[in-house]
């Protein structure tokens, strides 16, 4: 099943650039494992056809995708305005609300995302969830500054229940610390929400910085499946 999820992202991100981005456009490089093929694509596509493309990053993984393969790199400055932004994501649902920040890059994600005429995810058929948070377990992950931390867990459990953790390092004692050095707290709840009810309110707790909740904003979903279709 997860070489089978491999060739589905592969399938998705082809689709996405394939289908959305066009000569002259300015394009949103969203992160994880699912872009890599997606700026394969965009790069092969750069080279065989000379497009002239310009591409903002969505996090430092981004940014050295975009270097490593030619690809010529800007930034909000000098481009606020995006023609396209693709992006994987960590759940789908029907209403095409997403989680994202699994690999805690959610804040430069919705920014760029916010900028983009168009926002396009890619997922593989894993992620496509009819109930957020029921399939993976693995929660909402929210950006908080350092300080707040513990407030911010407490308040989010006692205004909507479940449990708030936060996000430890794999190879480093200690938090995971972010691309805007902040901490992540990943928010397991227990039952389906009104997500844009919930966002805002998270939104507005002191030392919230985002949530991983991207409500509204993706025009299109691409899910690579099983049998070789998108
Ligand atoms: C990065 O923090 C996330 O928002 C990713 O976009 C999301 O986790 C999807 O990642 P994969 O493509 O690796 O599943």
């Amino acid at each position: 099943r997860d070489s089978m999820a491999e060739e589905a992202k592969k399938l998705a991100g082809y689709a996405a650039v394939d289908n959305h981005v066009q000569n002259n456009h300015v394009v949103g490089v969203g992160s994880g494992s699912t872009i890599v093929f997606a700026v394969d694509r965009l790069a092969e596509r750069v080279r065989q056809e000379k497009l002239n493309i310009v591409c903002v990053p969505t996090s430092f993984q981004a940014r050295q995708l975009i270097l490593q393969h030619g690809l010529t790199l800007s930034d909000l400055d000098r481009h606020p305005e995006l023609d396209v932004a693709i992006d994987g994501a960590d759940e789908v649902d029907e209403a095409l609300t997403l989680i994202k920040g699994g690999g805690g890059c959610l804040t430069q994600e919705k920014i760029v995302a916010g900028c983009a005429k168009h926002f396009i995810v890619i997922a593989d058929f894993r992620k496509d969830s009819s109930v957020l948070g029921q399939q993976w377990r693995k929660g909402v992950p929210i950006e908080v500054i350092p300080m707040a931390y513990v407030p911010v867990s407490r308040t989010i459990a006692k205004r909507f229940g479940g449990e708030v953790v936060l996000r430890m390092a794999v190879s480093k004692a200690g938090p995971v610390v972010t691309d805007n050095s902040n901490f992540i707290l990943d928010w397991k709840f227990q039952h389906a929400q009104n997500w844009t009810v919930v966002n805002t309110a998270i939104k507005m707790i002191p030392g919230v910085v985002e949530t991983g909740l991207f409500v509204g904003m993706a025009e299109r979903v691409y899910f690579g499946m099983e049998d070789g279709t998108v």
